[in-house]
């Protein structure tokens, strides 16, 4: 474990995202039922062209399968100048392009393909956050990608690390955020004589400010946590360690990555619900988004050379990884509970099964990463790609909640 660093600063990042994939574990913990989750329909005056019923009313909009669609992606690389680099696959020499004539077909209605206007309109005025790791930066890029269609977003803000960005949509007054964070709490890394040692200190009753502190600007906030959460990490309460992932300590519980992933997301699902001067009425945490290595793990020749979906019968509901999004599934259920009380919204991106079935999206070894030449990335996923779906199901729940929610 102590020997994750071969690589220095700019791959760091990169290495641990891979690095989880080493120290997988199972927690034990009951999936729960997929219906409790859905939102109700809106009232059947407000019509939004594209959504029928089915889509409205109680269709379960992440369970289905892929079928092929010829109409391909919304946008290319050449339509879309935000696409990152190391997205960007046919940029660096992938050449197989079915991979993108598939949709996500929900196994009681359609899903819609993202429509930019209508998102636009609604989100007049708006501001939303994306809260989460690089996996959701994918997911925010995927989202400016789709808008940049319908209007050119303006580069506002970018940190010195880029990891807080914040685009805006001046003729619709639309601001798109993205807020870094490993762990949603806050973590310090140890140090060991002045270098990264790989190993965290989370302390679960203390939010990590890079994403509170601009909360309560936000209207809308999607949220997710997940792939730094496998190595080795100490857990603390207010009363001090309370157990580990990883951390082969004599009398501290290693409780597995699950546990901590769900704490984690617990605390900062709470402290959304217990913000009062927040506004942000709407949030959706977007679950589990697996990866695909296969014949080895990240750094031992793993990589995800696939170029079409899997069958529904061709993934495992018993994995690991379906574990993690069952876990995520009761905090959120947890929070829509206490969140009906205090007038604030929870809803699930459950993108987890449909990208289970996604081996082919992504990048592999078209990345471009000059100093990790023979390492595949089978984290993060091409764009455009299978990955655009998740805008898909975003919009159709913007949708459900405009009955509950002006926007
Ligand atoms: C766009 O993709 C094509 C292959 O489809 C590739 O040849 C080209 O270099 C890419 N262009 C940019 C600007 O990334
Ligand atoms: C830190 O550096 C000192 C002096 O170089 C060395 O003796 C010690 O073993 C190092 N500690 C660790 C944990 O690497
Ligand atoms: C572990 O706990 C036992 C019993 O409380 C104690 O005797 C022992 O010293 C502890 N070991 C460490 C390494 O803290
Ligand atoms: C994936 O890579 C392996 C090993 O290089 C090769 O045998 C296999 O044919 C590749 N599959 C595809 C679909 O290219
Ligand atoms: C599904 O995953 C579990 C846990 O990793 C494993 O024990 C089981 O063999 C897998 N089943 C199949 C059909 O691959």
């Amino acid at each position: 474990m102590g020997k994750l660093s071969p690589f220095f600063m700019p791959l760091l990042l990169v290495t641990l995202i891979f690095v989880p994939f080493l120290f997988y574990s199972i927690n034990p913990l009951n999936p729960i039922s997929r219906h409790v989750l859905l939102i109700k329909p809106p009232s059947p005056s407000i019509s939004f062209p594209g959504y029928n019923d089915g889509i409205l009313k109680e269709c379960d909009l992440f369970e289905g399968h892929w079928v092929p669609d010829l109409h391909g992606s919304p946008y290319t690389n050449s339509s879309c100048t935000t696409i990152p680099d190391s997205k960007n696959c046919f940029r660096h020499g992938r050449s197989d392009t079915d991979f993108l004539n598939w949709r996500w077909k929900p196994k009681q209605c359609v899903l819609p393909r993202f429509d930019p206007n209508m998102f636009l309109e609604f989100a007049k005025g708006k501001k939303l956050g994306f809260v989460g790791d690089s996996v959701a930066r994918n997911h925010m890029e995927s989202l400016l990608c789709l808008l940049s269609k319908v209007e050119t977003p303006k580069d506002e803000y970018k940190d010195s690390e880029d990891r807080k960005r914040i685009w805006y949509f001046p003729s619709h007054d639309f601001t798109l955020i993205i807020l870094w964070t490993r762990f949603l709490v806050h973590g310090e890394e140890r140090m060991i004589n002045g270098s990264s040692s790989g190993t965290f200190d989370l302390y679960l009753n203390k939010i990590d400010e890079e994403w509170s502190k601009d909360l309560p600007v936000l209207d809308y906030v999607i949220i997710s946590d997940a792939h730094w959460f496998f190595r080795p990490i100490y857990l603390h309460d207010r009363t001090g360690v309370v157990g580990c992932v990883y951390c082969n300590t004599p009398n501290v519980t290693d409780y597995g990555v699950g546990f901590a992933l769900k704490l984690a997301l617990r605390s900062a699902l709470k402290h959304i619900n217990n913000c009062k001067k927040c506004k942000a009425r709407v949030t959706l945490v977007r679950t589990f988004s697996p990866s695909h290595f296969e014949d080895g793990a990240w750094n031992t020749g793993g990589r995800c050379n696939k170029t079409g979906p899997l069958s529904e019968s061709e993934i495992n509901l018993s994995s690991p990884e379906w574990e993690l999004r069952s876990l995520q599934m009761e905090e959120i259920e947890k929070a829509r509970k206490e969140g009906g009380k205090l007038r604030k919204r929870f809803g699930v991106l459950d993108v987890t099964r449909a990208m289970m079935m996604r081996p082919d999206g992504h990048p592999g070894e078209f990345w471009g990463n000059k100093w990790m030449k023979g390492y595949n990335d089978c984290v993060h996923w091409c764009m455009p790609g299978p990955i655009d779906v998740w805008n898909d199901f975003f919009m159709a729940i913007l949708i459900r909640e405009a009955s509950f929610v002006s926007w």
